[in-house]
């Protein structure tokens, strides 16, 4: 029997911290007009201080939940897509699954920054679709904030801060996961990178000095890239569903820069009403672009039941990727609410899971 992989429930979570373009401009030698007429960006989200990669992945998780109508307990996978998780170990996703209670999830991140989402809903599909798992969480979050050199104006007017999460679940209905691509050339990995921090150049007092710790990017390579694979992935993925342009009702493209997204709807021949644009709200916000955007389509009315959707992605590696889905969820006329005691018992099962380890630390001490 063939196994669909259905997206149940979506959501998102954004700081409340907004930084506009003429805030920039009194940070950096910039403008709003050079920021909105070469990126389309007006404003974006940025963390506070009591917030992280984690902290928004958990919101944007709970509100798919609650949309899905799905208890944590019930999730077999947390993939989490993110280009700053929380720490460089242990992993975000394991972070989300404790404080979610997904007491039986398996749980794990994925790096291809800002292709993140794609690839991450494409794994977790196949889980389903092979039969190995039934319901699965994918979230893209990111704190791109904490990557920027606020000093240098060709990255910092770019980046924003946010999350999304989408429920999939198993189903034998036809839909949701059609078909998908993914593609990598990691001899444009010097284009748009982090230099320090991992193995590599592992952090030191002339690291910091030298701001190896902040995003480098080649934006005009960057550019040429993003508008060359934009497209060639977009037909790809219509061409493995055995569809045409004319069959899809949106594409959902990565928020990296509005040109971008008006020079691949020219080469489609497409109106820009097929696509969703939300980039001056939000900037670029990685790994989470998609699923945010996602979510504010659907919650205008702008995807409906039934409705072939193309998501399409691009970033550092380089990466990139695209997915054509068949929506099959009403929107929940009011949105389920997680049982308190769901969270509670979260918050309960994590406390009583620490101080069984901590007391079994003081019993067996070193010689454990
Ligand atoms: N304000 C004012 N002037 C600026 C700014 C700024 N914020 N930034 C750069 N400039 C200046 C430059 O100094 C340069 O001045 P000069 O001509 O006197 O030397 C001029 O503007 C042109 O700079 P370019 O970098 O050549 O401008 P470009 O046309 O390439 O536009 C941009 C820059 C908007 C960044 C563009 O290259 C772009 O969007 N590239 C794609 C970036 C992208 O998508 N990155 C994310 C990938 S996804 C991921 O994985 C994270």
């Amino acid at each position: 029997m063939t196994r669909y992989a259905h997206i149940s429930g979506w959501g998102m979570s954004v700081p409340q911290q907004i930084l506009t373009n003429e805030d920039l401009a009194r940070m950096v030698d910039t403008s709003d007009e050079w920021i909105q007429s070469m990126t389309g960006i007006r404003e974006r989200h940025i963390a506070g201080p009591r917030e992280s990669t984690a902290t928004l992945a958990v919101e944007a998780a709970i509100q798919a939940l609650m949309t899905a109508g799905v208890p944590a307990r019930k999730l077999d996978l947390i993939i989490v897509a993110t280009s700053l998780p929380e720490y460089l170990m242990p992993s975000t996703a394991c972070i989300v699954q404790d404080q979610i209670g997904a007491s039986d999830a398996a749980a794990f991140d994925l790096l291809a920054a800002c292709a993140g989402f794609p690839y991450a809903l494409s794994v977790a599909s196949q889980m389903i679709a092979s039969g190995a798992y039934s319901n699965a969480l994918v979230i893209g979050s990111e704190t791109m904030s904490r990557l920027i050199d606020w000093s240098d104006r060709s990255t910092c007017v770019l980046f924003g801060d946010g999350a999304g999460a989408v429920v999939l679940q198993a189903s034998e209905k036809p839909g949701g996961l059609l078909s998908f691509a993914l593609h990598a050339d990691g001899s444009g990995g010097d284009l748009l990178m982090v230099p320090a921090g991992g193995s590599r150049m592992p952090a030191s007092l002339e690291t910091i000095e030298d701001n190896k710790h902040a995003i480098m990017m080649n934006g005009r390579g960057v550019y040429r890239f993003a508008t060359r694979v934009i497209v060639s992935a977009i037909l790809e993925v219509l061409e493995k569903a055995a569809l045409t342009l004319d069959d899809i009702r949106l594409i959902i493209p990565h928020q990296a820069n509005r040109r971008i997204i008006e020079s691949a709807a020219k080469d489609l021949g497409l109106p820009m009403d097929k696509f969703v644009v939300n980039i001056e709200r939000y900037g670029n916000t990685s790994a989470a672009s998609i699923p945010i955007a996602l979510c504010e389509a659907v919650s205008e009315g702008r995807i409906l039941p039934g409705d072939n959707i193309v998501l399409v992605a691009f970033g550092a590696g380089l990466t990139w990727g695209a997915s054509v889905i068949k929506w099959v969820s009403a929107a929940p006329k009011r949105r389920r609410q997680l049982p308190l005691s769901d969270r509670i018992f979260a918050r309960a099962r994590s406390y009583a899971r620490r101080t069984r380890r901590h007391i079994e630390g003081i019993i067996w001490g070193k010689n454990e």
